[in-house]
């Protein structure tokens, strides 16, 4: 929490040496003598920070919003690939950037058919249809009413008319499939399955459907999830209304499936597509103005405890209809077609002015289901009136001392295509020269609260960052709380019976594009939006991927005067530039102890007993955590002595900051998991949206019991113990001073 007053030390220090010895670049504060009377300010002078939080302008926001939103710009297609990627790279043209650059790649999407869109429907033994499903959401405000709108469908779906009885599967949870199979007894082979939206990427659902032999899944909105009672429904709120229906990917590879850990480049070589990992089986999503149709009409057993939603029904497990519809099957007509198309990251350059080689990266996606007026548009207009408020400050003579890079990736929504080629084409650059990336995906989701996560090395930045962004909350204000750290504390503690708590500071799973960053060439990642409250207990903000996500809704429902958007663009701008412009990078390596031992803590209440049961030694674990630990104290207070003026010596300790993220990959990814090389943090392995800590080993021992070959099983889980205190070793080994290279001993 020191930081911001030590850089100032810091500074002032090194920019009496670089005046003293005549080349006053190398601090990266480039001095227009004409235009800029005040030379000698260090550039930690809060006025550099004032005047970039000052120079953001809210109604630009809002009117870049506007124009992004105007027509419904799904990746691959011309509103998203052309119209768009030309205003960004005008616009940043115009702003004066360094370098404008637009990177493509062809690559394989997913579309509906268009006039034949998808539909489920009753079919009766005769063959007759009925209570066939709305093909399109209902136009509710005539500015939804746009013929370049997508059908609602899941991208990946394969074909095809599968016929069955219904199964109502709650979320479709390895969980909820595994208490089916072995507690129901329900053999899913020809069986329709009906899931739930909500607590799992849908994507994972239907590898389970997929894996227990459904012949299709359909996929549907609760009102439990995406509506709360007596709030109405959108247009009278922004709750999701009976018709409203989220789109979605359902691949679970990342980047483009035909082009595993390589970039989709015209000289690579592509997998056939049936060679591939996507869906095997029909997929496609409807609303619940659809959905009670047929949980209405459904036989068999209630459902357990937790599985009810909010219709006003008696949710039953089936198979089958019931009554007069026992003979009828549920029916489903999927058309979703794969076609390769070229995509385009647009990245904007701002060089930096002592360590050029050295990347701080921006990132939004760019491309939405419909109009995505919260996802990702809200993110993209706040990236767009940063980038201008950076390039005034350039223009005032100011130059970061790291490169920045303003990346707006193509095909997020088609799992995460244009930052994930991007990646695989330039890892071995990143992989060396990248410091942190930062995401904002969706900026403004409600106003409730701030909220970030990501690597923990980077929590006190985030801290330090909203403790200087004045609070957008005007009511809050008035009660003193004058920070957006102020609300983040109050509204989401860390620990709420704790009075000396820290905000919540979460971890990253796979929701947007700081994934393959941080799992594939471990730069230190973070993601952050403005949340709504969780203690309304639904699943995602309501309209998510629906028609609806309009800017009239934003400025109705979400934003009106833009002042939480506003804050966004401060808090990015302000954290890119102290991760781009302080001497001493703001990476605090003593705050991934803590997420080691936090791990830790969680993997012993889970597997601790059954670890040491079958001869494992957990103490071995806790052992090495704690020699990191001392480590990573010892690089902490090495700060203190280490000689600013020298900058070979300042580049050394930040490269063993930097070097910290790499030290946890491993050549070899998780296994089963293509890419994914982070052993430390990783996607949940059975819920892509959440964060599992020790992914290798805790992934070895999912379900172990009921494994026939346990030798074989614990085997594999020794192993993944040993590489795991292997990876924490070795990062401990790279805070250490460079001579000699540290070996620990361990008690074997
Ligand atoms: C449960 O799943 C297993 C494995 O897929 C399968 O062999 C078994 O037949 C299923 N049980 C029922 C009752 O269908
Ligand atoms: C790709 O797979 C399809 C379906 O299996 C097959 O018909 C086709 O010949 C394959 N193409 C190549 C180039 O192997
Ligand atoms: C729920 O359904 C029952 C039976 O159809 C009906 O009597 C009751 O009024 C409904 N409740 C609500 C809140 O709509
Ligand atoms: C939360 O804080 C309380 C009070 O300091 C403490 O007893 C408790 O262990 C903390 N819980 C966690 C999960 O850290
Ligand atoms: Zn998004």
């Amino acid at each position: 929490n020191a930081m911001p007053s030590r850089f100032v030390v810091v500074l002032v220090s090194v920019l009496a040496v670089s005046v003293s010895i005549g080349i006053g670049v190398i601090i990266g504060y480039f001095s227009h003598p004409s235009a800029n009377s005040n030379v000698q300010a260090p550039i930690e002078d809060e006025s550099i920070q004032q005047k970039l939080m000052n120079s953001i302008n809210k109604e630009n926001i809002q009117t870049h919003l506007k124009f992004l939103t105007k027509k419904p710009h799904i990746a691959g297609r011309s509103n998203d690939e052309v119209e768009l990627v030309t205003y960004i790279e005008n616009e940043w043209k115009a702003n004066g950037l360094d370098n404008v650059v637009s990177y493509p790649y062809n690559v394989l999407l997913s579309y509906p058919k268009q006039g034949d869109s998808n539909y489920v429907a009753i079919v009766a033994a005769d063959g007759t249809e009925s209570d066939i499903s709305q093909r399109k959401e209902l136009v509710i405000d005539p500015e939804q009413n746009d013929p370049d709108v997508v059908d609602p469908f899941n991208a990946y779906s394969a074909a095809g008319e599968p016929e069955g009885d219904i199964v109502y599967v709650n979320y479709g949870t390895i969980d909820d499939f595994i208490y089916l199979n072995r507690t129901m007894l329900i053999d899913f082979h020809n069986k329709i399955c009906i899931a739930r939206y909500g607590s799992i990427f849908r994507g994972d659902k239907a590898k389970h459907a997929e894996q227990y032999g459904c012949a299709g899944l359909i996929l549907y909105s609760d009102p439990a999830n995406y509506c709360v009672p007596g709030e109405g429904v959108y247009p009278d709120s922004w709750y999701l209304p009976p018709t409203g229906v989220q789109r979605g990917n359902l691949k679970l590879a990342r980047g483009d499936p035909r082009t595993i850990d390589y970039p989709s480049i015209p000289t690579a070589w592509f997998k056939n597509v049936s060679e591939t990992s996507l869906p095997k089986i029909p997929v496609t999503p409807i609303g619940y103005i659809d959905a009670v149709k047929y949980l209405s009409k459904m036989g068999g057993p209630a459902v357990p405890a937790g599985w009810s939603g909010g219709l006003n029904i008696t949710y039953r497990i089936g198979p089958g209809f019931s009554g007069t519809y026992a003979s009828s099957k549920m029916k489903m007509s999927v058309k979703t077609e794969n076609e390769e198309k070229e995509i385009k990251n647009v990245m904007g350059f701002i060089r930096g002015s002592v360590e050029p080689d050295r990347y701080v990266l921006f990132g939004n996606h760019r491309d939405a289901w419909v109009f995505g007026a919260t996802d990702p548009s809200s993110g993209t207009a706040v990236l767009m009136e940063m980038v201008r408020s950076y390039s005034v400050m350039l223009k005032q003579g100011w130059r970061p001392r790291r490169t920045l890079v303003f990346c707006s990736w193509g095909a997020e929504e088609y799992g995460l295509i244009g930052s994930t080629e991007w990646v695989e084409e330039f890892q071995k650059q990143l992989l060396f020269r990248a410091v942190a990336y930062i995401n904002v995906d969706v900026s403004v989701k409600s106003s409730y609260v701030f909220s970030c996560r990501g690597v923990y090395s980077l929590s006190n930045l985030m801290f330090d960052v909203a403790k200087s962004v004045p609070n957008p909350d005007t009511a809050e204000v008035s009660k003193g709380r004058t920070t957006v750290y102020d609300t983040w504390l109050l509204r989401s503690p860390f620990n709420s019976s704790d009075p000396s708590s820290l905000p919540f500071f979460g971890t990253l799973g796979s929701g947007s594009d700081y994934t393959m960053f941080l799992q594939s060439v471990g730069v230190p990642a973070i993601d952050m939006t403005y949340d709504y409250d969780r203690g309304l207990g639904i699943s995602s903000y309501p309209l998510y991927h629906s028609v609806y996500e309009t800017f009239d809704m934003v400025t109705t429902y979400v934003d009106p005067e833009f002042t939480y958007h506003l804050a966004m663009a401060r808090i990015w701008a302000e954290a890119g530039r102290r991760l781009s412009d302080s001497v001493i990078l703001p990476i605090d390596c003593r705050l991934y102890g803590v997420y080691l031992d936090r791990s830790y803590d969680s993997l012993m209440t889970i597997y601790g007993k059954s670890m040491r049961g079958n001869g494992i030694d957990t103490d071995k674990l806790k052992e090495v955590i704690d020699l990191f630990a001392v480590a990573a104290n010892e690089i902490h207070d090495k700060e203190n002595t280490l000689d600013l003026s020298n900058d070979f010596l300042v580049r050394g300790y930040n490269d063993q900051l930097m070097q910290l993220e790499r030290a946890f990959l491993d050549q070899n990814p998780l296994p089963g998991r293509p890419v994914y090389r982070h052993y430390i943090t990783a996607p949940s392995q059975h819920n892509n949206y959440g964060n599992s800590g020790f992914p290798g080993l805790v992934d070895s021992m999912f379900d172990i019991d009921a494994d026939p070959d346990q030798v074989g099983r614990w085997e594999e889980v020794k192993r993944q113990y040993s590489i795991l205190i292997f990876h924490i070793l070795s990062a401990a080994s790279t805070l250490r001073t460079p001579v000699p290279i540290t070996q620990f001993s361990v008690h074997n």
